[in-house]
């Protein structure tokens, strides 16, 4: 693909360089429709049985993005009290919300319960917990069923090697510790890992969780995670996720579950990635080209603070040139490392990347953002994270999350 930009018309006829005369750089810039889209894929994964596609907002949590998701009616799932209480802030009924946290305090499970909604609990020594402050309440367990997969070893949920979930081993236990606190087991859930483009191992997991199920009495849901990829490298025409044939896959899979446990729990799904990643860019400035030991470096203002995928996972994410409100052809393409404005060597987004040739001033336009940028942000080295915008369906550029200032960071201290 020459342009992700051109192609999707990505700015809805704004000018990307007018666009950060009004906000600065660096700035996340969403498309409303490309974000709705992908919602609206996800909430069609299973058809024939009842089913919800459950947004995890951890892969962004800008309250207009938890809008979306209610208005295209995702549910969602939480990690933390603070996602619980921004889906609530977004208007999302509580049960339409389902925690699904890992290692949490007493006073945590107690705050999910209060606020009416229903958590999974991730370890035997979890489900002791909740069963000690919560008697007698309705929780799920989050299985591990042995399959794991995902972009990066750091993003592998499952399978040997991961701090999540309980081992179908330690099930019989599970089953104790409800019986001995009066739980009602209303759900198990499992997720395998985080963006893979290959549904063979989803597949694998979903039938090997519905196997697990069978050993469970009258479960209300069985949800079976996220992970679905996007192509991250779509200058390059990877493929996508493919979604129909996915479909197609899992629903035999069903099916035959269903005839076996003699009715259909509701069926959930966990996307985040899937849902946002691509409906964002990255506006960065480049503020100076240098060479050195005939490395060409591009510095801009993306630094690992405003996007850490490519420093924490080594994540690969598309770069477009913008010059003059224009994006740059890719005709001619030069070797170049585009870095950021943070004090590490490993402030880098890419290393000797063909790219076209880049200039002081130029706009760096770092694609398939939505997912993980926002939310992994920091204010490392004191810069104050960046504002986001939202191109809206009418090709409105509004302003969603104001940029951070100074005097947020100061304002914490006593
Ligand atoms: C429990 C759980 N569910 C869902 C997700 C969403 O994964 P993804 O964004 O890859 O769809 C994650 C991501 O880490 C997760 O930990």
């Amino acid at each position: 693909m020459e342009s992700y930009i051109n192609k999707t018309d990505f700015f809805g006829g704004n000018n990307p360089e007018e666009i950060t005369e009004k906000f600065g750089t660096p700035l996340y810039v969403y498309n409303e429709n490309i974000i709705r889209n992908h919602m609206r894929a996800v909430a069609e994964v299973i058809t024939k049985y009842p089913y919800t596609a459950n947004y995890s907002v951890k892969a962004n949590t800008n309250i207009h993005i938890l809008k979306l998701a209610l208005e295209e009616g995702l549910n969602c799932d939480a990690m933390s009290p603070g996602e619980i209480t921004m889906l609530l802030k977004a208007g999302f009924p509580k049960e339409r919300i389902f925690f699904v946290p890992n290692n949490v305090s007493d006073e945590e499970l107690k705050f999910a319960a209060e606020h009416g909604v229903i958590t999974s609990l991730d370890s035997l020594s979890q489900l002791e917990a909740f069963g000690k402050v919560l008697p007698g309440h309705k929780c799920a367990v989050r299985i591990n069923p042995g399959v794991g997969a995902g972009h990066h070893e750091k993003v592998v949920t499952a399978g040997k090697k991961t701090k999540f979930g309980i081992q179908e081993s330690d099930i019989p236990k599970i089953h104790e510790i409800a019986a001995k606190y009066n739980l009602t087991i209303a759900g198990i859930n499992q997720h395998i890992g985080s963006g893979f483009l290959d549904p063979e191992p989803y597949l694998k997991a979903v039938t090997n969780l519905l196997r697990i199920a069978r050993g469970f009495k009258d479960l209300e849901f069985i949800d079976f995670g996220g992970g679905y990829g996007i192509p991250y490298h779509k200058l390059d025409d990877e493929a996508e996720f493919p979604m129909d044939s996915f479909k197609k896959a899992l629903e035999p899979i069903l099916d035959e579950f269903v005839k076996d446990y003699g009715k259909a729990p509701l069926f959930k799904s966990e996307p985040g990635r899937y849902c946002v990643a691509e409906g964002s860019v990255i506006l960065g400035r480049v503020h100076s080209v240098k060479e050195n030991s005939g490395v060409t470096y591009a510095g801009t203002d993306v630094g690992m603070n405003v996007l850490v995928r490519p420093s924490m996972y080594g994540s690969w994410h598309d770069i477009e040139v913008i010059r003059d409100g224009k994006v740059v052809s890719r005709d001619s393409l030069k070797p170049v490392t585009v870095t950021g404005n943070i004090c590490e060597s490993g402030d880098i987004l890419c290393a000797d990347r063909e790219l076209p040739e880049i200039k002081k001033g130029d706009l760096a336009c770092i694609l398939d953002t939505g997912a993980y940028g926002y939310s992994m942000c920091s204010s490392y080295n004191s810069r104050p994270r960046p504002a986001e915008v939202m191109i809206t369906k009418s090709g409105e550029v509004k302003l969603i999350r104001r940029r951070e200032t100074i005097e947020d960071l100061m304002g914490l201290f006593e």
